[in-house]
């Protein structure tokens, strides 16, 4: 495993999402296999968890706090808040100092911890990141030593735009892979600039670009990947980064035939991390054997510069006119 520096923390490039072990929205992970899963990933040298308090309500927190406890090797643990609550997302009443702190005080419970290494903002509204009043919420928190760093989930690049101008933000957490790849152009340069950490989620298009899926392959109706498909639940970005799937399908087919072999998954997770700009990228596991091929994409070497042009042409042309998902 390489490691790269996030606000002076030396971060394992690949990380680990843990979205999955929420055990909703993917389907059920179960306690054994979503313990194996994190001692899998710290086996092979992992060191940097991205969870959310709404990932099964605290489940995905909880197992990894029963980790921490009976495992002492050093894990930096990065979680969400923004979206608890009933009906709209507990919007707006989320962003209050009081209930912002109640819901940190929250995940350090489950996680069992004192200080989160990194709070972010869960994909939040645009207008209360224009508002800035979070911000100097998350910096109290800060003062306060609940969180060592603070960062936000952004969907699009004016959401990202306005969080890189923001005084003490440590991270940026964002979707980028082959086939959304435009918020590239237009943040790594001033992140890079500004010393600002960048987190690449959904690095897999939930999972489209292992090229494991063919026309037939259905989803749970629990699945985010059947009941947001299209955007019907939350943002479009977030399942199969918004390309539809049928064409993603396709799509992840001519990706294949321009890679060195088949090891796709690997090689899409290399191709982000030959962004030098990218600090950490956090696939997603439902089993031991992915997490064990994700963190293999570390060793790799980079793509070549051949590779990139001809990945580079085919999103231009028949990818970035079709991606779905506001950014
Ligand atoms: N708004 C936000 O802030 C936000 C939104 C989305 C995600 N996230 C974070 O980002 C993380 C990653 O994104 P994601 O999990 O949505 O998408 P992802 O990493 O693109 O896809 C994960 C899925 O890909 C498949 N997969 C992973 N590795 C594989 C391998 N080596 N071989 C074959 N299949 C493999 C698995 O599908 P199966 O389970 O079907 O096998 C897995 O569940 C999440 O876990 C979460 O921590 C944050």
């Amino acid at each position: 495993m390489q490691y790269r520096s996030f606000q002076g923390t030396a971060i394992a490039e690949i990380g680990l999402g843990t979205w999955q072990l929420g055990s909703a929205d993917w389907g059920v992970v179960n306690h054994e296999e979503a313990y194996a899963i994190l001692k899998s990933y710290t086996d092979a040298g992992g060191n940097f968890i991205d969870t959310a308090d709404v990932y099964g309500m605290g489940i995905s927190e909880k197992v990894i706090g029963e980790f921490l406890k009976q495992n002492k090797t050093e894990v930096f643990v990065a979680s969400k808040l923004g979206r608890r609550g009933d009906g709209n997302n507990g919007w707006p009443q989320n962003f209050d100092y009081d209930t912002m702190k109640r819901h940190v005080e929250d995940s350090l419970a489950h996680l069992d911890i004192s200080q989160l290494f990194l709070e972010q903002l869960h994909c939040i509204p645009t207008d209360e990141l224009r508002s800035g009043k979070v911000f100097d919420h998350l910096r109290k928190l800060q003062d306060q030593k609940l969180i060592k760093h603070w960062g936000v989930s952004v969907e699009t690049t004016e959401e990202a735009l306005i969080c890189l101008d923001q005084e003490g933000v440590a991270s940026l957490q964002i979707i980028f892979n082959l086939f959304r790849q435009h918020i590239a152009d237009e943040i790594f340069a001033k992140a890079k600039e500004k010393g600002i950490a960048l987190i690449v989620r959904v690095p897999l298009a939930s999972g489209l670009l292992t090229g494991k899926f063919n026309e037939q392959t259905r989803f749970a109706a629990k699945d985010h990947r059947n009941f947001n498909a299209k955007g019907e639940a939350f943002n479009a970005g977030e399942t199969f980064s918004g390309i539809d799937f049928n064409e993603g399908v396709r799509l992840s087919n001519e990706i294949k035939s321009l890679l060195p072999d088949d090891r796709m998954a690997q090689w899409a997770l290399r191709w982000i991390l030959d962004h030098p700009e990218v600090t950490t990228v956090i696939p997603g596991a439902s089993k031991v054997s992915q997490v064990q091929s994700n963190v293999a994409a570390s060793g790799l070497q980079s793509l070549s510069e051949e590779i990139h042009n001809n990945l580079r042409r085919l999103y231009d042309q028949q990818i970035k006119p079709i991606i779905r998902g506001h950014y």
